[in-house]
């Protein structure tokens, strides 16, 4: 890539002049205004500084050293000393060539190569997969599909919640009160009633409360009955929860549920306990701080009337039970002994934030070797709201069930499709319009950056116009349909001239399409990859407005189809990694 080359020989004439200079602050960025070039650098002012120099004469000593002749027409320095770069036309139809043959254009693989392990989704058994799950899914996914475009190497796992002390009611719940016809119907619903009903009369009566905890204890101890129907249980959630998986184009290389790591968990504490990283806590056993952070940074302090108290992280419970932060340990030992990882993240909503938190520092106190070898990273997201401004919730006051809100998004789609579309039939129309609204769900859901809240908007998602899935999947099908219409093949050469405004400003866009991949992966923010591809649309209807494509003579006709060949490889690429599909025809 251009970029990649640039920067490298800015590195070399960088640590020519300035030999103890950091070689990775050494940064090359797009421009932020096309005026000024198509990439700047700012390293120059930040190694001026601290040795004391003179920022446009140690510019001008960097310029000098800086052999970029074959890309860029000039390197000016600018204000303080910035370093732009304006590429001049060849490189930029070299480029752009060159993508014509590359497998996905733009971009070449990431190096180093990491491995990442994702845990997202993590849905609860016996509960319905609501909206807020959406966005885990949703955006886990994504991650998961950038770092695999970039060449990382991803595992996915869905740690779905299998386990814990809901299961005694449950199971009390489905030996006294199951309706098995509902349960036929509908089973998630079910059991949901079934668990509701037995927590409302455990409230009421201490007698149920002890009889629900005797079906636990007996689920712990191996009941075989009991472990039929947990096992019974999970089938019908699981199925459940492919069935959304599958609306939404959504796999897993693995589902390593909470249960999974039973076996480990009393050697879990037993370990801590011996390393003194867990101790007796009024007969349970809990993680404390160690003292060696400022309170502000310690995830085991909190501050009360303004004095700071223990927040232990507690490991197991007095009655022996083990809980969710020895679970998420267990697993953590696990996945670096299993997969080795570079990175691990985990996508779950804000509220989870002192627990992960807390779950890093125990583990980075028990397994500082292997912890050391693992970066660990919460991607933590705010909740969805409903256009009053509180959290999201149907008319009747219910949490919001992910398939009811995949199937109204469809149902509206094919309404537009339908006026929009009369000519086709029905089949098609459909098709089009599962592609648009489960693409107007995830979009509506990816744009926002992840931590701020976002309002559930069905007119704004569906929208034809602005920064929404339909739009850009709507830009593809038209730049697609001009290649098409053309007769345009790759095996035609790429001769590609950028000789207007408005087909230099699109092509330097879509050199850039790796770097936004990159800073996706690296902050994990699809947003970013949002707002380019609605960037990317914007210089392209400017380009039709300009520059005729398919009434232009020969050689600009195929110059101008190639870019617009690019254009719609770059969208459905793109929208790929969001995991929002695009249709031929709109
Ligand atoms: N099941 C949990 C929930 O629904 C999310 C699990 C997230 N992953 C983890 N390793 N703790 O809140």
């Amino acid at each position: 890539m251009l970029h990649s080359r640039i920067e490298s020989r800015l590195r070399e004439a960088v640590l020519a002049v300035v030999p103890d200079a950091d070689p990775s602050a050494v940064q090359v960025r797009p421009a932020s205004d096309a005026k000024l070039g198509d990439y700047q650098s700012s390293v120059v002012m930040g190694l001026a500084k601290p040795r004391g120099l003179n920022p446009r004469a140690l510019a001008a000593d960097v310029v000098a050293r800086l052999d970029v002749g074959e890309w860029c027409e000039a390197v000016e320095v600018a204000g303080p000393g910035f370093l732009n770069f304006r590429l001049s036309a060849s490189a930029i139809e070299s480029a752009l060539a060159g993508a014509v043959a590359a497998p996905v254009p733009f971009v070449e693989p990431a190096r180093p190569r990491r491995t990442v392990v994702i845990d997202f989704s993590s849905p609860n058994v016996a509960k319905p997969m609501h909206i807020g799950h959406v966005r885990s899914t949703v955006l886990g996914d994504a991650l998961a599909r950038t770092l695999r475009l970039l060449g990382h190497e991803v595992v996915t796992d869905n740690h779905i919640g299998d386990w814990g002390t809901q299961f005694g009611m449950l199971l009390l719940g489905w030996k006294t009160r199951l309706d098995p016809a509902a349960l036929a119907r509908d089973p998630i619903a079910e059991l949901e009633r079934i668990y509701k009903a037995v927590n409302a009369a455990c409230d009421a009566d201490p007698a149920v409360r002890g009889a629900a905890k005797a079906e636990l204890v007996r689920l712990q101890g191996g009941d075989a009955d009991n472990l039929g129907i947990w096992r019974e249980m999970i089938r019908l959630s699981q199925s459940q929860f492919d069935a959304i998986y599958g609306r939404l184009g959504v796999t897993f290389d693995h589902t390593l549920g909470e249960s999974f790591y039973n076996p480990w968990l009393a050697q879990v504490v037993a370990d801590m306990a011996a390393r003194g990283i867990a101790r007796d806590s009024e007969g349970a056993m809990a993680v404390f701080s160690r003292g060696d952070v400022a309170p502000k940074d310690d995830p085991f302090k909190i501050q009360r009337d303004g004095a700071w108290h223990d927040m232990p992280l507690l490991v197991q419970k007095s009655d022996g039970g083990f809980n969710y932060a020895t679970t998420d340990l267990a697993t953590l030992d696990y996945r670096i002994r299993t997969w080795s990882p570079t990175d691990i993240l985990y996508v779950t909503d804000g509220r989870q934030q002192g627990h992960f938190r807390q779950v890093f520092a125990a583990f980075q106190a028990w397994k500082p070797e292997a912890a050391a070898a693992t970066r660990l990273h919460h991607v933590w997201f705010g909740s969805i709201l409903g256009e009053d401004g509180k959290p999201f919730k149907t008319r009747s006051g219910d949490t919001v069930r992910l398939g009811e809100v995949l199937d109204e998004a469809e149902e509206r789609a094919w309404a537009v499709v339908r006026e929009k579309r009369p000519d086709l039939p029905e089949a098609v129309q459909r098709e089009i319009a599962r592609v648009v609204g489960v693409g107007a769900v995830k979009y509506q859901d990816l744009l926002p950056n992840r931590q701020s809240d976002y309002v559930f908007s069905w007119d704004k998602m569906l929208a034809l116009q602005g920064n929404t899935s339909p739009y850009l999947q709507y830009q593809y099908t038209r730049a697609a349909k001009v290649v098409r219409d053309g007769g345009w093949t790759p095996a035609a050469g790429a001769g590609i001239r950028v000789g207007t405004p408005e087909e230099r400003a699109l092509a330097r866009h879509l050199l850039n399409f790796g770097l936004v991949l990159a800073a996706v992966a690296e902050e994990a923010r699809p947003n970013y990859l949002c707002n380019y591809l609605y960037e990317l649309a914007g210089w392209s209807s400017r380009f039709y407005e300009a520059c005729p494509v398919l009434r232009s003579e020969e050689p600009l006709r195929s110059s101008r189809l190639a870019l617009c060949h690019l254009t719609a490889r770059v969208l459905k690429a793109g929208l790929e990694c969001l995991g929002i599909g695009v249709s031929e025809q709109m």
